[in-house]
């Protein structure tokens, strides 16, 4: 008699329940890797969004007027063409922050406005993501 009540026992509430927590387990494996996913499809968007966020700034806040970034043209700034290969991204932000606290060969200290009392962070970050991004 005992032995039948066990495995009725067995039967209608073990297994079930296993199966509830194995579809369970299925169910939040799944939603993690869906956040995982839509995560790093944020983090694309925004990234594309930055490079041209900091195109439009690079040609609406005067940059572009002291800074070519073709090869071969000249203006009061230096050529920013590939400037992601000869500098870090740290040099690139401490350029656009602090310009004169190098002062390099050929161009005159406090030609170009401290861009930090002008633009706020995420100003700043896209001009770096996109001056990094001219190869
Ligand atoms: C009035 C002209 C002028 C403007 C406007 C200007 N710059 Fe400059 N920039 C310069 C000069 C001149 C230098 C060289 C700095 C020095 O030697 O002191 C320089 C240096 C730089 C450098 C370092 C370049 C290198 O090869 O080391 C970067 C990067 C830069 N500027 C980015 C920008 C960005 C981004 C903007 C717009 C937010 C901007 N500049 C606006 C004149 C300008």
């Amino acid at each position: 008699m005992g032995k039948g009540i066990r495995s009725r026992w067995v039967r209608f509430l073990v297994i079930p329940l296993l199966t509830l927590i194995g579809l369970y387990a299925l169910f939040v494996t799944f939603q993690f890797s869906l956040i995982a996913d839509i995560r790093e499809g944020l983090s694309e968007v925004n990234e594309e969004d930055a490079l041209a966020y900091g195109e439009v700034l690079f040609n609406t806040r005067s940059c572009n007027g002291c800074h070519a970034i073709i090869p071969g043209k000249r203006h009061l700034g230096p050529n920013l063409f590939g400037i992601s290969e000869r500098a870090s991204e740290a040099y690139i932000r401490e350029s656009i922050l602090l310009p004169n606290a190098v002062t390099l060969e050929g161009y005159k200290a406090g030609t170009m406005p401290e861009y930090g009392d002008i633009l706020d962070e995420d100003q700043v970050d896209a001009l770096v993501i996109y001056l990094s991004s001219l190869k």
